[in-house]
Order: structure tokens, then C-alpha cells, then sequence
């Protein structure tokens, strides 16, 4: 690593948070399908002081039913138009005039991110995002609409180098260079956030060193892994994921960007393709997850390489679904925290935890010294 980077991780590590971050929030994924109806979704989460929502492939209906509820709102493009928004400013325009001229501001739409891993699409879309991403936000710009945030949604496993620790993250290539330090160089300049799909389900499964009490926010005392090179300790798998964003960001040069994870969940299911059922995916794991994860947005402890934390996490999902929706966006069928009936499957603690002061006490407020290099204890992982 060169000694700029790691000066600037260090630097990180100490930096104030700066005055224009926002508190965390924590959101839903709710995809508008069958058999929900979306006004009472709508009435249900308002009732349940929740204060963001996600709506993929979002429908005018949908996107309606929100008006009046104070209930901010991301809406995810699908892959599939692309191509269309691409092409020219006035497509876009089209699609605002259906999807968000009609309803904004009484629905709160916040944030719109055009596409979402897009880079899986089976054809092959690398070439559009940008464009895309950029003819939203010229029309919205050319409508007099400056308060919605324009971005696309990445999934970390496609897009960061697959490393422990943290400070060794890279973007990979060669889509760092064909896209996401030009995206980087947008969001920055028009005071977007990065998005990204933060799974630790998925990395968990892909490594089998790793502890699954690490994955579900256990603290218990060899649950955790130290980045040797920041002299930091991490104690779930969320951070140092989180955090490994926040390095490729520095590496490309842009530290102060915030994060948004779009989605994170845990299944009680089988996956979508997978033939046989998964014995770490059930309903006691993911409800360990949600509440593992809600308690630790809610403490305001932040990752250690970013003390304001992500700036917003949407849950997935709200409900279970195996309806097809779409290629690339359709849901998976056992990640909801409800059943289709609205009955819960879970106990989920919206009221979790009121936020605690900055930096009062344990391991994640007090900053470990820099420059000693501790021994690595907790598991190993390479
Ligand atoms: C609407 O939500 C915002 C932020 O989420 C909050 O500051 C505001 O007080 C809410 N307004 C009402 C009328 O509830
Ligand atoms: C934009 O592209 C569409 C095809 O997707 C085309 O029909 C339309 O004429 C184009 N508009 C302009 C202004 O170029
Ligand atoms: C970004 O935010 C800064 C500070 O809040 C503001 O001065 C600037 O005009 C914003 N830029 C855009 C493109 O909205
Ligand atoms: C989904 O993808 C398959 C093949 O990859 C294609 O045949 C089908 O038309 C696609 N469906 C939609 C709704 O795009
Ligand atoms: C809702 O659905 C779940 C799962 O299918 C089922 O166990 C439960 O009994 C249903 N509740 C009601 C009130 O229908």
C-alpha cells in the first residue's frame, strides 16, 4: 500500500464527522407486487414510524400510494431501461413525467438510482449506466427538480476486490476505470451518495473461515478480526464491509462520498437457484440479522473508518415474494421480514436502541492508537 493511502486511512480514523452528514436511517425494500396492497403497505409503515422505503421497479400506483405519508422514497430503475434512458435527455424526461412529475413532492422521492447491478445484466449494459445515470439528472435538473439524488446501485461482490483486511480494498478492474471513478467524479460533483448492495450472507457463504457469529453481529469474544495495517478491530462483518467501500472510494480518490446500502438481508429460504435449502438461511438467523443490524445502525457508532456510518440502510425486504418480476430485479423469495399475508414472521425491534452519545465507551468509540500494529487475534481470513 503506498504511504499516501495509508496516511489518508488514518486520517480517516480520525476525522471529525463532517457537519453536513446526516443521521443514519433505516429503510425497507418493498417491491409493489402481488398480492400487497400498496396504500395499505403505505398506511402500515407509517403506523410504524418507519421514515424510508425502497421501491424497486417502481409503478405510478406505488409511488402514489406514499403521498402525504412522510415517508421518503428511493426509486430503482430497472436494467431494462437503460437502453431507452440512454439514448436521449427526452426519454428520459418521458419517464419522469409518468413516474415522478406527477406525484413529487407530495410523495417524498429522495433518491432515484437508474439501474442496479447492472453490470450483471446478461446483455451486456456497462456502456449505458453512466449516460443513463446522467440524462436522469439533466431532466430532472431541465424540470426545476434539484432535490432528488440521482445514482446507480453496484453489489459488492462485483465491484470490490475480494480481500481481508478493509484497507487493502480496491474497486476492480478494469470497471474502475471504465466506470466507477467517472461515476465517483458525478456523485461528488452533484452532492449524490454511492449505492451498493451489502450482503454479508453472501461473503459468509463464499468464505467458510468465516465465523457466522461475525456475519450476525454476535459480540462474543473471538468474534472479531483486526486490520493490521489501520490498527483497527472489527467486530461484525457489515463494517468491514462498509469499510472496504469507504477505502476503494479513497483509493480512487473520493473519501468524503456517502454510503448508502440499498439493500442488506438475510434469507429464511432457499435462494433463488439454489436446489437445496441452505441450514444457515432460516427464520432465527435473519431475525439475529435484522435486529443484530438495526441495533447497531442505532447506536451511532459508525464503522470505524467512518464515524457518521452509512448514511442510509434499506432493509430487504419487507415481504416475502416469489413472484418473477423482471431479469436482474427480481426478488428474492425469502429474504421478507413479513409474509405476503402482512403477518410477521419475526420479531423485528423498529424502536431498537435510542441513539447513544458519540464515542461513549467500548471498543468502537475509543480509537485504537495508530501506528502499533497489533497481533492478529480473532479467526483467520485471507
Ligand atoms: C417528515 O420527515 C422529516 C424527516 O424524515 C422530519 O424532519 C419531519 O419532522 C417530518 N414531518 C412530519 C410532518 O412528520
Ligand atoms: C430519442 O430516442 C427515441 C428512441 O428511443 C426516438 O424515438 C426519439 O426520436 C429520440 N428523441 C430525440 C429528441 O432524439
Ligand atoms: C452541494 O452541496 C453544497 C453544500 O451544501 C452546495 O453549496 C452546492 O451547491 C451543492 N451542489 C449541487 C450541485 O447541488
Ligand atoms: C429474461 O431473459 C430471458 C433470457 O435471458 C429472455 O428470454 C426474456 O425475454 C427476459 N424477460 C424479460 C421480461 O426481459
Ligand atoms: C400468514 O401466512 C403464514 C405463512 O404462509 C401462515 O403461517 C399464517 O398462518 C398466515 N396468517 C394468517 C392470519 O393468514
Amino acid at each position: 500500500m503506498p504511504l499516501s493511502l495509508l496516511v489518508l486511512l488514518l486520517s480517516l480514523l480520525t476525522a471529525a464527522a463532517p457537519a453536513t452528514s446526516l443521521p443514519s436511517t433505516i429503510g425497507f425494500t418493498y417491491h409493489p407486487v402481488r398480492p400487497t396492497n400498496p396504500s395499505h403497505v403505505a398506511s402500515a409503515l407509517q403506523s410504524l414510524h418507519v421514515s424510508s422505503v425502497h421501491l424497486p421497479n417502481p409503478d405510478p400506483d406505488s409511488i402514489r400510494s406514499f403521498a402525504y405519508s412522510n415517508i421518503s422514497l428511493l426509486l430503482s430503475l430497472p436494467n431494462s431501461l437503460l437502453p431507452y434512458l440512454a439514448q436521449n435527455r427526452s426519454n428520459a424526461e418521458l419517464y419522469l413525467y409518468t413516474h415522478v412529475v406527477p406525484f413529487h413532492p407530495r410523495s417524498r422521492i429522495s433518491a432515484i438510482s437508474v439501474g442496479t447491478d447492472a453490470l450483471r445484466h446478461p446483455i451486456d449494459l456497462s456502456d449505458l449506466i453512466l449516460p443513463a445515470v446522467q440524462n436522469i439528472h439533466l431532466s430532472l435538473r431541465h424540470l426545476g427538480i434539484t432535490d432528488i439524488a440521482v445514482s446507480t446501485t453496484f453489489t459488492f461482490t462485483t465491484v470490490l476486490t475480494d480481500s481481508f483486511p478493509p484497507s487493502s480494498a480496491e474497486f476492480q478492474a478494469p470497471i474502475a476505470d471504465l466506470i466507477i471513478n467517472q461515476l465517483l467524479d458525478f456523485l461528488q460533483h452533484t452532492n449524490s451518495s454511492f449505492f451498493i448492495n451489502i450482503n454479508p450472507y453472501d461473503v459468509y457463504k463464499a468464505k467458510p473461515e468465516i465465523p457466522i457469529g461475525f456475519a450476525l453481529f454476535r459480540q462474543t469474544p473471538f468474534n472479531y478480526r483486526d486490520d493490521t495495517v489501520t490498527g483497527v478491530r472489527y467486530r461484525n462483518l457489515f463494517d468491514a464491509m462498509v469499510d472496504s467501500v469507504i477505502t476503494a472510494m479513497a483509493v480512487a480518490g473520493h473519501e468524503n462520498i456517502p454510503v448508502v446500502v440499498t439493500e442488506t438481508g438475510w434469507p429464511s429460504g432457499p435462494v433463488a437457484g439454489d436446489k437445496k435449502s441452505d441450514p444457515d438461511a432460516t427464520e432465527v438467523f435473519a431475525e439475529v440479522y435484522v435486529n443484530g443490524l438495526i441495533e447497531h445502525l442505532k447506536s451511532g457508532l459508525g464503522t470505524p473508518l467512518r464515524k457518521e456510518g452509512v448514511a442510509q440502510t434499506y432493509i430487504y425486504e419487507l415481504f416475502d415474494t416469489d413472484e418473477k418480476v423482471e431479469n436482474g430485479t427480481a426478488p428474492q423469495p425469502y429474504y421478507g421480514i413479513l409474509y405476503p399475508n402482512m403477518t410477521t414472521k419475526f420479531y423485528v425491534d423498529f424502536s431498537a436502541a435510542e441513539p447513544e452519545r458519540m464515542g461513549g465507551g467500548g471498543d468502537g468509540g475509543i480509537l485504537v492508537a495508530v501506528g502499533i500494529l497489533i497481533a492478529v487475534g480473532g479467526f483467520l481470513w485471507h
